[in-house]
């Protein structure tokens, strides 16, 4: 497995992540087969949120490590906080990250993260209680490494203003099939859709100040509408990416994680699949390396079009 280096500096991690968003559904002997078949390929890094099943998820990773006796080194782990989906509203304050933190914890049965994200923005943020409450889990050990999801660059210049640790991680919806913050940058001052910039242009903001992006739902289009992979909705696309499998001798798979890695920015991509072989097929993309016209191809085959 190929590793990306954070920071850099701070941590090294696995190319590949393991989301553990959809595991609450697994058997117990199904969770250990998947985690011991990252664990075999070298995804040693493993995503999780507290709103992920409402806790079960962690609960039952959990359950399983210790079934697998596995040793806490082996693991990166990292959840995510600021979702209080009950109360349908986000939330950054201090007390509620400090809670949400302890409760990841115990679920994980772990004293620490390594890495803590913050979830979705919250309209009301106050940068200095974040600060408060990463300096306080960062004294008691119980956080390592702290990063974001789903914010835009001045989000991300607001917080770090008043933040000592350096926000390492910003997690994205990227895929090939849901590409908005590659469009904008190739269509800069287009009066076409594609050129309009959502996330106040975060791929060359997280480029500038090394922040890692990992890409959720890398097989998906929409949000969660579904997966494009050998979906008669993409048909153009599905030839592409079958031709260059066939080419390279690994599955389509393989070749949508590969896309994703091909960018210079060092993108780590977080799967959210539940069947071993399709962690294996994954994993394939270490050995490929795509030419320039290669990722366009697959970029144009998926219905984007250039200037
Ligand atoms: N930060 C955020 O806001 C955010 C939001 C959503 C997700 N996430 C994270 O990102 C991770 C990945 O998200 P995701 O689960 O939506 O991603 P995904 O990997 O794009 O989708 C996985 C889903 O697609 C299914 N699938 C069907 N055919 C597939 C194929 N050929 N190849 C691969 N998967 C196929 C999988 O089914 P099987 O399980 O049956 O294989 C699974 O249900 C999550 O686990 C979570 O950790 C973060």
């Amino acid at each position: 497995m190929r590793t990306i280096n954070v920071g850099p500096g701070a941590l090294t991690v696995s190319e590949i992540s393991l989301g553990c968003m959809r595991i609450d559904k697994l058997e117990a002997a199904a969770v250990d087969q998947l985690i011991t078949t990252a664990l075999d390929e070298g995804v040693t890094f493993f995503d999780h949120a507290d709103i992920y099943a409402a806790g079960k998820s962690e609960e039952v990773f959990a359950a399983s490590v210790k079934r697998l006796g596995l040793k806490r080194e082996q693991m990166v782990l990292q959840s995510k906080v600021g979702i209080r989906p009950n109360l349908g509203m986000f939330d950054f304050s201090k007390e509620h990250i400090l809670a949400a933190t302890d409760g990841i914890l115990k679920r994980l049965n772990t004293d620490h993260l390594d890495v803590l994200l913050l979830h979705r923005p919250d309209a009301l943020v106050e940068p200095e209680e974040v600060a408060e409450a990463f300096d306080q889990l960062q004294s008691a050990g119980k956080v390592l490494n702290f990063g974001v999801s789903n914010q835009n660059p001045m989000q991300i210049e607001l917080l770090q203003k008043s933040l000592p640790q350096k926000l390492l991680f910003n997690q994205l919806q990227l895929s090939i099939a849901f590409t908005p913050m590659i469009d904008a940058g190739i269509h800069v001052n287009n009066k076409d859709d594609f050129a309009l910039v959502r996330d106040g242009s975060i791929l060359d903001y997280c480029r500038l100040k090394d922040i890692t992006v990992q890409a959720w739902s890398p097989f998906q289009y929409g949000f969660f509408e579904g997966v494009f992979l050998d979906n008669p909705k993409f048909p153009a696309l599905n030839a592409v990416l079958d031709r260059v499998a066939k080419e390279r001798g690994v599955t389509n798979t393989a070749i949508a994680v590969a896309w994703i890695s091909r960018h210079p920015a060092h993108i780590q991509t977080i799967l959210g699949t539940t069947t071993p072989q399709r962690v294996r097929d994954a994993a394939g993309s270490k050995g490929v390396e795509l030419s320039r016209q290669e990722w366009y191809e697959i970029y144009r085959a998926a219905g984007n079009v250039l200037p």
